[in-house]
């Protein structure tokens, strides 16, 4: 079969860090997906393409509208971030009838109930796995593996960037601005930084989480919201000294009264596995009334962590534009030799 086409907007962190994956695990995915991918069209303000990321045959523009009106790409993977002009690009690829991969949380918390009913009316597929924990494939555990629970709760280290300033300040008795700014350079903050430490970023992605776990619509102004600004070096001191961890948590829960959403700095006793989820790393538990809790931990920010579950969205996208039953890819891919060097 052909290879699906795959036009990028955007060249970033995260862009850069797709491209680069899906070259070096292009046989992996090819068989996964049953068809090759590549990125056929990059909308990017740079005035070239990098070398040795696979994009030497891609076709470039500035304007990213060429990209989500070119009739050969068949996805359209947005990584601008922001709410304009991502949304205007995002809905014109669904009136275009091509399927969309984001990253974008705030896109998705602020419009993602318009965007989602008007991808339903056109029949395609907005992936947004990449927006929320990073690398951790949290909403595929939602959807699948934790399918048949009621949710009780979830609650989690959601801001992989906040993470980091508090371990940091924890750990090597650094200033808060400067961790900042070492995140930035990173790759691990916001455009606007303030997102991360006031905790907008965790209550765009506690809003998805809730919205898939608990049935209900997106409803990001309904989250209390509360950021690290604040804590300085003796909080996290004392905390210490006390046998705690200070955490910023994302919590959404089922009470009498409704759907409870909230973010804030939470004091964990340290003998607590998420008390101990440091750095970048992000952790989010889930409580179900039949399996009981799970906890799904990995990097919640950076390049190929993203990447990870950009390019695990494309795959799936590809997977189901097979559509022939003949060409049909089963969900476990898998080298027909390889059976034969086991020592069976
Ligand atoms: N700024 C975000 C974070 C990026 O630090 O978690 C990943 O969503």
């Amino acid at each position: 079969m052909a290879p699906v086409k795959v036009g990028l907007l955007g060249l970033g962190t995260v862009g850069s860090g797709t491209a680069t994956v899906l070259k070096r695990n292009a046989e992996e995915i090819a068989r996964r997906a049953g068809r090759g991918i590549i990125v056929d069209f990059v909308a990017t303000s740079k005035s070239e393409l990098p070398a040795g990321v696979g994009l030497s045959n891609s076709r470039i523009t500035n304007d990213p509208y060429d990209v989500v009106n070119d009739p050969e790409i068949e996805i359209v993977v947005e990584l601008f971030g922001g709410t304009e002009p991502a949304k205007s690009l995002v809905l014109q690829a669904i009136a275009n009838g091509k399927h969309v991969v984001t990253a974008n949380k705030a896109l998705i918390a602020e419009h993602g109930n318009e965007i989602f009913a008007r991808a339903q009316e056109k029949g395609v597929i907005v992936a947004f796995e990449a927006g929320i924990a990073g690398g951790i494939p949290i909403i595929k555990a939602l959807r699948e593996g934790l399918s048949a629970n009621k949710i009780n709760w979830l609650a989690g280290i959601i801001n992989g960037t906040g993470n980091f300033i508090l371990t940091e300040m924890r750990d090597k008795g650094r200033d808060f601005q400067d961790v900042l700014k070492e995140a930035q350079a990173l790759g691990y903050a916001e455009a606007d930084p303030t997102f991360d430490v006031e905790g907008i970023d965790a209550a765009h992605k506690l809003c998805i989480l809730s919205s898939i776990a608990f049935g209900i619509p997106l409803q990001f102004d309904k989250t209390y919201t509360e950021g690290i600004s604040d804590i300085s070096s003796d909080d996290v001191d004392y905390a210490a000294e006390l046998g705690y961890s200070i955490k910023h948590l994302g919590i959404a829960k089922q009470t009498d009264k409704g759907i409870e959403q909230r973010v804030h700095p939470t004091l964990i006793p340290k003998k607590r596995l998420i008390a101990n989820v440091d750095g970048v790393m992000n952790a989010v538990l889930v409580h179900g009334d039949a399996v009981g809790p799970t906890l799904h931990y990995g990097a919640g920010a950076g390049s190929e962590p993203t990447a990870s579950a950009v390019v695990a969205d494309i795959i799936d996208i590809a997977r189901a534009l097979t559509s022939d039953p003949e060409n049909r890819v089963p969900h476990l891919a898998f080298q027909a030799d390889s059976l034969s060097d086991l020592p069976i």
